[in-house]
């Protein structure tokens, strides 16, 4: 599909503001598809109803269920019917000193439930980041080039650069492997992302957190040429 689109709430927002933002999005939402969002684990149950967006999850514990205070096990996941899972993100590498290897775990143990993993690499690092996964689990994969740059800075990464970025984790993987770009994008550059050969979708924070805004974004990028 040439048009998934991720809300990444990361740690914003309680369950009023989730609630409302659901029922607005949800709705806009109807007769698109590859919409998903992913709210912090508290607030899984108010995604049970939805019609048209699908939740995901920004996490997962490398571990399985058991003595792991403040884990959020695999288990878990699908007791809530989640069928992709953000992994490897820079925040987690940075703040929670995410090693590789333990994305790599994360990886293998999603696929070994039927959870699709999207895993976050960076322009510098992507090699390295990749360098511990066997062949075929880089290419069950799911990947979300986000440039370090552009993370939350407002400054997007120029369409070109990201199109031989992914042409490289292609490389990295399989052709045709899902891209998705993630970074600063808005309602007026995501088009320009999606139009590029090799980028399957985007992962969105910042614009995504306002209802108003993510419904427009998904206004001006989900038509018939993208589909
Ligand atoms: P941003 O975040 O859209 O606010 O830059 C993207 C991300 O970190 O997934």
């Amino acid at each position: 599909m040439k048009n998934l689109l991720i809300a990444n709430f990361k740690s914003h927002k309680i369950s009023s503001e989730i609630k409302d933002w659901l029922a607005k999005v949800d709705k806009a939402a109807v007769l698109k598809k590859g919409i998903s969002v992913a709210l912090p684990f508290p607030y899984f149950y108010l995604a049970q109803d939805l019609q048209n967006l699908a939740l995901a999850a920004q996490n997962v514990s490398p571990f399985p269920p058991g003595s792991y205070t403040g884990e959020v096990n695999i288990q878990q996941l699908k007791d809530f019917d989640i069928k992709t899972c953000i992994i490897g993100h820079s925040e987690r590498r940075k703040c929670f000193r995410e090693t590789n290897q333990r994305v790599l775990n994360k990886a293998d143990l999603l696929l070994a439930n039927d959870i699709q993993p999207i895993v976050c690499v960076n322009d510098k690092n992507y090699r390295t980041q990749l360098a511990v996964f066997p062949q075929k689990t880089r290419n069950s994969c799911f990947y979300a080039y986000e440039p370090q740059s552009s993370i939350g800075t407002g400054e997007s990464a120029d369409p070109e650069s990201v199109e031989k970025m992914a042409n490289f984790i292609q490389e990295e993987t399989t052709p045709n492997q899902t891209v998705l770009y993630g970074g600063s994008v808005d309602h007026t550059n995501a088009d320009s992302y999606l139009l590029l050969p090799s980028i399957s979708g985007l992962l969105v924070g910042s614009e995504s957190l306002e209802a108003i805004s993510f419904i427009n974004l998904l206004e001006k990028t989900q038509n018939e040429e993208l589909a």
